[in-house]
């Protein structure tokens, strides 16, 4: 699998394909058993200097918050990346600011994370990697269990910085909206192999694919036949 710089791409399988798994073995933060993870033109090692300098240029949201937030209060999760990039404090609190702003949770920045709701977690963590500006911003399920306020900021907020960061974006979902609307290409995942890459709409419209992923058509029916189908 191939990531060419400044593209959006989404990675997508059923439930245990392998995404988060990928995803981790991408930052070094798992160790392949076999083949090889180049990223920025250089193959990954398990040397700590360049997994260090690597990861100040990416921005990873796991799929938990809970695995991202550890400090005391939200201002200090959010600029623990900022101060590692060894910014003046200055642009440190700048930055802190207008990512807790734009993820609208300034009103709670010395609450401690863990006070917060799972999607004002998850918004809290989202918040810590745009204060890093990073190159490549990898995003496991950014958009799971937030409501359509949130979901909306967040694109608004993510392709704004994008486009003025020139960054590279590939997000895990389970909403296909995301992927049409969205993503320009896609990887598609089944039982840790990949089973489709390439144009997203084109991918999404092919039937093996909607079968393995579930259409909205099939989830309807789904639906449908819950409603019909009598309590014991
Ligand atoms: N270090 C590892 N080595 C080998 N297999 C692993 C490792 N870590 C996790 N797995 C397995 O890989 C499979 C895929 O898990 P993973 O979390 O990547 O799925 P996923 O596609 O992200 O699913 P979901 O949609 O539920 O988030 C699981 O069966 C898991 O047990
Ligand atoms: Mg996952």
């Amino acid at each position: 699998m191939q990531i060419e710089q400044e593209s959006i791409y989404a990675l997508l399988g059923n439930n245990g394909a392998g995404k988060s798994t990928l995803l981790r073995l991408m930052v070094g933060l798992l160790k392949p058993k076999s083949g090889t993870i180049k990223i920025f033109g250089k193959t990954l090692t398990r040397n700590r200097k360049q997994l260090w300098k690597i990861r100040q240029q990416i921005g990873f949201l796991f799929q938990n918050p809970d695995d991202q937030l550890f400090a005391p209060t939200i201002a200090e999760d959010v600029a623990f990346g900022a101060r590692n990039l060894k910014l003046p404090e200055e642009e440190v609190q700048k930055r802190t600011e207008w990512a807790l702003k734009a993820v609208n949770l300034l009103h709670y920045k010395n609450e401690s994370p863990f006070n917060l709701s799972w999607g004002q977690k998850k918004r809290a963590a989202l918040a810590g990697l745009l204060v890093l500006k990073p190159k490549l911003l990898i995003l496991d399920e950014p958009f799971a269990n937030l409501d359509f306020q949130s979901i909306h900021n967040h694109i608004k907020i993510i392709e704004t910085l994008r486009t003025q960061e020139k960054m590279t974006i590939l997000f895990t979902t389970h909403h296909l909206f995301f992927v049409e609307k969205w993503a320009q290409k896609v990887f598609i995942l089944k039982d840790g192999k990949k089973f489709y890459e390439g144009d997203a709409i084109k991918g999404l419209s092919n039937p093996k694919i909607k079968n393995l992923l579930g259409s909205y058509e099939q989830i309807e029916e789904l639906f449908q036949s819950f409603k019909k189908s009598s309590p014991p």
